[in-house]
């Protein structure tokens, strides 16, 4: 663990994610006393800025509502510096590094931390420059972020582990996918099996299918030259629903060591049926009925034949005794009616025969926005009444928990790194087998020029089609939803 004496380097401090998430993040923890003491961050991106106008430009992300964390803001904008530099040159990096020597003269032990949040074509130049300037050999420890993506496809992800792995171990790697820092998500091993009725049920017995849905209400307004050669599937569905997908199908683990969590997200992994054109819905969205809000294809940087999925639907099986013919249903989409990401799992019918079309018992797990965790569950109706009434079991954390902060995804992240906690992480095998799922599919999609997107209107709750594709996967829908 770095306790003390630390230096965060910042790679592509200028950018989007790091003046959204990262910094925003470090001074999170720093507001809630928990960066190593004695830490210094410094911002390292190509173009030159002067001092003050860097630490003007991170901290106008900072939330500051109180005088008192306008004040930690400046406190925490002091500890940091900026390096400009290029992302693959000698003399770039040997000035980085006499800028990190100079701050750790004061400091009894060498702790680096190196940020890289940067495009994927730099990530390797930078990765190399690091392990030959910047690595403290036997005089310190050295850590490295990554984020996503960790390629395109099976090939190139492996490719750029390839070029990695000589260069940093393991241990030395925090590949990072930001789900996996959410609170709610952190919930699920500890939801699942430390309550033995929940745990006892949670199997093809008992459960009919299991959804695991993304919404978000707005576009790729301005991302659009980033995301069309991305589409949904690579930017959500390949990472973050996965995640929580090995997480809600994962055999338990020896302990919640991270190698003993990482080897059942594997195990389950291997399980899963490589995706194919059978099992998926795709769609793109059209400008909004009301012709307020633009069509995907009306963004500048999209051309204007663009066959980019901004939905899917995925009918992911899993081949093991646990789960053999349950549907899991994966679903993301952008400019759709709400933003919800959620875990709904509905269970089989209970009781037929002794009542007539009892809706099915529901547990979902809200992981945003409003983190929540509740049941539907069928009840008397109170009184003379002998009917069934759905009713709720309703563990919403904003009622329970008031009071309590939750950290930011972000946060949490970042500290499991400066723990040395890799739990949270994507360990290369992983990643390698989650590859191995979608590949097939996403080579089909881009090879196939007649797989055209169903449209769908922004704002709408899916493509037309959706509901049909439910219903042929044993999904019955409640009035819940
Ligand atoms: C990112 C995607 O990884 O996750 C974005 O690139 C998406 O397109 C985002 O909007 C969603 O994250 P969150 O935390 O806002 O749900």
């Amino acid at each position: 663990e770095f306790t003390k004496d630390t230096v965060i380097v910042v790679f592509g401090a200028s950018g989007d994610l790091a003046k959204k998430k990262t910094f925003p993040a470090l001074f999170g923890l720093f507001t809630e006393d928990l960066l190593p003491s004695n830490t210094s961050i410094i911002g390292y991106a190509r173009s030159p800025i002067e001092l003050e106008d860097f630490r003007k430009r991170i901290s106008s992300y900072f939330k500051t509502p109180t005088p008192e964390l306008e004040q930690k803001a400046k406190d925490f904008v002091a500890l940091c510096t900026y390096v400009s530099g290029n992302y693959d040159k000698d003399e770039s990096f040997l000035n980085l590094l006499s800028h990190v020597e100079s701050i750790e003269e004061k400091h009894e032990t060498k702790n680096r931390l190196f940020y890289l949040a940067v495009p994927p074509s730099v990530f390797l130049p930078v990765a190399t420059q690091l392990k030959k300037h910047l690595h403290p050999g036997d005089s310190g420890v050295a850590r490295v972020i990554v984020e996503k993506p960790f390629g395109h496809d099976l090939a190139s992800s492996e490719e750029l582990q390839k070029g990695l792995a000589p260069l940093w171990t393991e241990e030395e790697i925090f590949r990072i996918d930001h789900y996996l820092g959410k609170e709610m998500v952190k919930n699920i091993l500890p939801f699942r099996f430390s309550n033995q009725f929940i745990n006892a049920a949670w199997n093809k017995d008992n459960i009919a299918n299991i959804q695991i849905s993304f919404k978000e209400p707005f576009g790729t307004e301005g991302r659009g030259g980033y995301f069309n050669d991305i589409g949904i599937i690579r930017d959500v569905m390949q990472n973050h629903l996965l995640q929580v997908l090995c997480l809600i199908g994962m055999e338990r683990p020896v302990s919640t060591n991270a190698e003993d969590i990482r080897d059942e997200k594997v195990k389950l992994l291997r399980a899963v049926q490589p995706l194919s054109m059978d099992d998926v819905i795709l769609g793109q969205y059209g400008a909004s009925e009301d012709g307020t809000k633009p069509a995907y294809v009306d963004d500048e940087t999209v051309p204007k034949d663009s066959r980019a999925v901004t939905f899917a639907a995925l009918h992911m099986q899993i081949h093991n005794e646990r789960w053999e013919g349950v549907p899991f249903i994966l679903r993301a989409g952008k400019a759709l009616d709400q933003a919800k990401v959620e875990v709904r799992i509905q269970y089989k019918d209970a009781a037929k025969g002794m009542f007539n079309s009892l809706p099915r018992n529901e547990l979902v797990i809200r992981i945003q926005p409003s983190e929540s965790i509740y049941a539907k569950m069928n009840s008397k109706l109170p009184g003379y009444s002998t009917k069934n009434i759905v009713t709720d079991l309703d563990l919403t954390y904003h009622d329970r928990y008031e009071g309590i902060r939750i950290p930011e995804a972000y946060e949490s992240l970042i500290l499991d790194c400066i723990k040395g906690v890799h739990s949270n992480f994507v360990r290369d095998d992983e990643l390698k087998v989650s590859w191995k799922i979608f590949t097939p599919l996403l080579h089909e999609i881009e090879n196939n020029k007649d797989i055209v997107p169903e449209i769908y209107p922004y704002g709408s709750r899916a493509p037309e089609s959706l509901p049909k594709f439910l219903s042929e996967r044993n999904y019955r829908r409640g009035d819940t939803e």
